[in-house]
């Protein structure tokens, strides 16, 4: 009942003013986000790989119109991309991308700044030895963000999609995308979408992760598996198994902060888990999506935001 209006929050300049004045340490804030500095980030990276676990690092940030406020994203990207090669964590540490954050909502030019700023971070990325994955936003993105995927993929056929199961195209696309070398993030989806493009109930969500999970793991490519939901997890195995992938030959993804007992304990079990570290100061818009996902701790972040 709480996500719609939580996700519309989400886009609120005047409450992301009053909320931001929180400082990041604040328990709720840094539950989901280690840090605003490169080396906070860097730091969440080592303990995670020193616990066996994979990192991806997205520096946040999401919808920007300033040209200036993409080209300091990019610049935070290089900044963490080096840091992770210098300190030998680039072969376990990779980086996720919003392409609203470098450019794709500038107006008229939006694509072709993304693009040209996607592919600057694709090659300070394969120079770090390691490789970077396109989130995916709303809806009104989709086709946008998968066909700059495709121009990526000629020179950096290692750049990875995201794809979310509550949108009624996405079975499509995960048969578009299943093919040899194509690294596919699963996730449910996480923007207030309206019913003509995204399934609204829960179960419909899940039946559909299930339906894209079939195509991906039976697929040639290689899946990533973002979801915290344990039904999703022992279903991904079993399809791992029915189809005679290795560990290794797929993972398992989640979030800073969610189920790390979960993460480790599949760690533990030799699978491949990769977990999803934000940072940066722009918490704002993740914080909130990460409320909607899970009202139960308002209690928790009004507390935070009464006692700051
Ligand atoms: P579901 O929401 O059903 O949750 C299952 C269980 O997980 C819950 O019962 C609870 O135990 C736990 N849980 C879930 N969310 C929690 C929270 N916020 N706090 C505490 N516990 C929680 N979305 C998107 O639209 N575009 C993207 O690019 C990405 N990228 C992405 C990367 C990775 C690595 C992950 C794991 C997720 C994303 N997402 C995303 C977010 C995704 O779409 C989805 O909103 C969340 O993962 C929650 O969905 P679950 O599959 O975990 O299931």
């Amino acid at each position: 009942m709480l996500r719609q209006p939580l996700l519309m929050l989400s886009r609120s300049d005047k409450v992301k003013n009053f909320v931001t004045a929180m400082p990041v340490s604040s328990g709720i804030v840094s539950r989901y986000v280690p840090g605003e500095a490169t080396q906070d980030a860097v730091e969440a990276t080592r303990e995670l790989i020193e616990s066996g676990l994979h990192v991806t690092l997205d520096f946040l940030g999401e919808d920007t119109l300033d040209r200036e406020q993409a080209d300091a994203t990019v610049a935070a990207y290089l900044d963490v991309l080096s840091a992770l090669a210098d300190q030998g964590l680039a072969r376990n540490a990779e980086v996720s991308v919003k392409l609203s954050a470098v450019g794709q909502s500038l107006a008229d030019v939006g694509e072709k700044v993304a693009i040209e700023n996607a592919r600057t971070i694709c090659h300070a990325a394969r120079n770090a030895g390691t490789t970077v994955t396109l989130d995916m936003e709303d809806h009104t993105t989709t086709d946008s963000t998968l066909g700059i995927l495709r121009e990526l993929r000629k020179d950096f056929p290692e750049t990875g999609a995201v794809l979310q199961a509550y949108l009624r195209r996405t079975e499509a696309d995960c048969r578009d995308l299943a093919y040899e070398g194509s690294r596919v993030r699963l996730c449910k989806g996480a923007y207030n979408e309206p019913e003509s493009v995204a399934f609204q109930d829960k179960h419909d969500v899940d039946k559909s992760y299930v339906r894209c999970l079939k195509v991906l793991m039976g697929g040639a490519g290689y899946p990533m598996i973002a979801s915290h939901d344990p039904r999703m997890v022992d279903i991904a195995g079993a399809l791992a198994t029915r189809n005679g992938r290795a560990q290794g030959s797929y993972e398992y993804q989640m979030l800073y902060g969610i189920r790390p007992d979960e993460q480790k304990r599949l760690a533990d079990a030799g699978e491949k888990v990769r977990v999803y570290v934000p940072y940066g100061q722009e918490w704002y818009g993740y914080l909130m999506r990460r409320l909607a996902e899970r009202p139960s701790n308002l209690t928790f972040f009004v507390h935070s935001l009464v006692s700051k």
